[in-house]
């Protein structure tokens, strides 16, 4: 096991109606804030209007800014920020999902830099400090709202970039599990796939001796299955219990927990983020293409690995399997979930060109060659887009 420190500041507040404690959380810390969301969905389910009666009522003011668009873009984070500066405000409350929050994220960040934010995103500079951000999600997905991490789109690529910083860590977050009753199938699937991969780019480590977190992850990766059959496949979508262990799972999937000890890949990832920025795919469904790619591609590598997460998490019998038929079995299984619960797991199912395919490979690896399990370089980018073709 390796060494770790773990740490988390996020204070998590979950469970049905709290979304009414906004207000009282939000005035530790101050009493006029930028308010940001999409200006779709939370406005239509009328949930933004119980966060704002919580915040009046706690005398918190705000300034609000919305239109954030799932993979979310560096113009409206320019605006943010010109806010901030100009109404000098010093919090910053995100309601939405991950798109909302990594705005928010990036703008808490701007907000203290005289330069332009999407310095941090190329590296060109170093965080120093950002805005507290706090949020009120809506859709259990990215885990963005334990996480260090934003991503955010530069349309003038478009680029899809991400980056990690403790300072962006959200200081609070509401999760009231009742406000995704109205997320559609598609967006519920999207987010168990987001989750799911989230666990695996932590599970698929090299690390010999991990037995807790390993069995942790396996155990969140069942459960988020046996849930998400149900919220999806049964009649489940206002099924209150289910709904809870999928958005606790997410946050779970990505607080950092399962993380440690371990070195995780993250490979997958970085090869979706180029399918986001190309064609604005969501996210979720974007690795529900590229994960059974990339095991696939990997099937030589550490196989009992890959066949263990095929018998602990997808129910493959090792008895009637070699380790590779198993792990391919357990692909096979995957792939037949995220299709059961609506999503594409190839270019085909989901409408796309593979034409732009060599280039996405090259821009993946502008930093370098990603993922730990097994370091990829662009030629075996590309050979896992071309896996994933149909
Ligand atoms: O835009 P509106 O109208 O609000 O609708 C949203 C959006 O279309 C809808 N939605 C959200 N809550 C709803 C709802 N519809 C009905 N009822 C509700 N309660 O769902 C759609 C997707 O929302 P979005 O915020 O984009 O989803 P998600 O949470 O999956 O976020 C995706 C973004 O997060 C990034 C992704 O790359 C992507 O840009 N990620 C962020 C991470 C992080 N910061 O830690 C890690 C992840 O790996 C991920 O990369
Ligand atoms: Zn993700």
């Amino acid at each position: 096991m390796q060494n770790f420190e773990y740490y988390n500041r996020t204070k998590i507040i979950f469970g049905k109606g709290t979304e009414a404690l906004t207000g009282q959380e939000t005035a530790l810390y101050a009493t006029r804030i930028l308010l940001h969301h999409s200006g779709g969905s939370v406005v239509r389910t009328g949930y933004l209007d119980k966060v704002k009666k919580s915040l009046s009522a706690a005398g918190v003011s705000w300034v609000e800014l919305d239109g954030v668009k799932p993979n979310p873009r560096l113009s409206l984070v320019h605006k943010g920020v010109e806010i901030c500066k100009r109404e000098k405000l010093g919090f910053i409350l995100a309601v939405g999902g991950g798109s909302v929050i990594d705005s928010a994220k990036a703008i808490a960040m701007g907000a203290l830099y005289d330069g332009d934010v999407w310095d941090f995103f190329e590296h060109k500079k170093t965080v120093a400090a950002a805005l507290p951000v706090a949020t009120v999600l809506t859709i259990p997905a990215a885990g963005s709202e334990s996480s260090v991490s934003a991503v955010i789109t530069n349309e003038a690529g478009p680029w899809k970039r991400g980056l990690n910083e403790e300072c962006i860590r959200p200081v609070f977050s509401i999760l009231n599990p009742e406000v995704t009753f109205t997320l559609p199938p598609f967006q519920t699937a999207c987010g168990v796939a987001d989750m799911l991969a989230h666990i695996m780019e932590r599970y698929f480590t090299r690390e010999p001796h991990v037995e807790l977190t390993d069995e942790l992850c396996e155990a969140a990766m069942r459960v988020i299955i046996r849930n998400a059959r149900r919220v999806i496949t049964g009649a489940g979508e206002q099924d209150y219990d289910a709904r809870a262990e999928l958005m606790w799972a997410g946050s779970i999937a990505h607080n950092n927990f399962l993380s440690t000890g371990r070195i995780g890949d993250w490979g997958s990832h970085q090869i979706e983020h180029e399918m986001s920025a190309v064609f604005d795919i969501a996210h979720g469904a974007g690795l529900a293409i590229v994960f059974p790619a990339w095991i696939t591609y990997n099937i030589n590598e550490d196989t009992p690995r890959l066949a263990r997460f095929a018998a602990k998490v997808w129910g493959v019998d090792g008895a009637f399997y070699d380790y590779q038929q198993a792990a391919l079995e357990g692909v096979f299984r995957m792939k037949n979930f995220f299709t059961s619960i609506g999503l594409p797991v190839s270019f085909k199912d989901a409408g796309l060109d593979g034409a732009k395919i060599p280039l996405m490979a090259e821009q993946a690896v502008k930093f370098g060659p990603v993922g730990n399990y097994r370091k990829l370089h662009a030629p075996d980018i590309e050979a896992i887009y071309r896996l994933a073709l149909t």
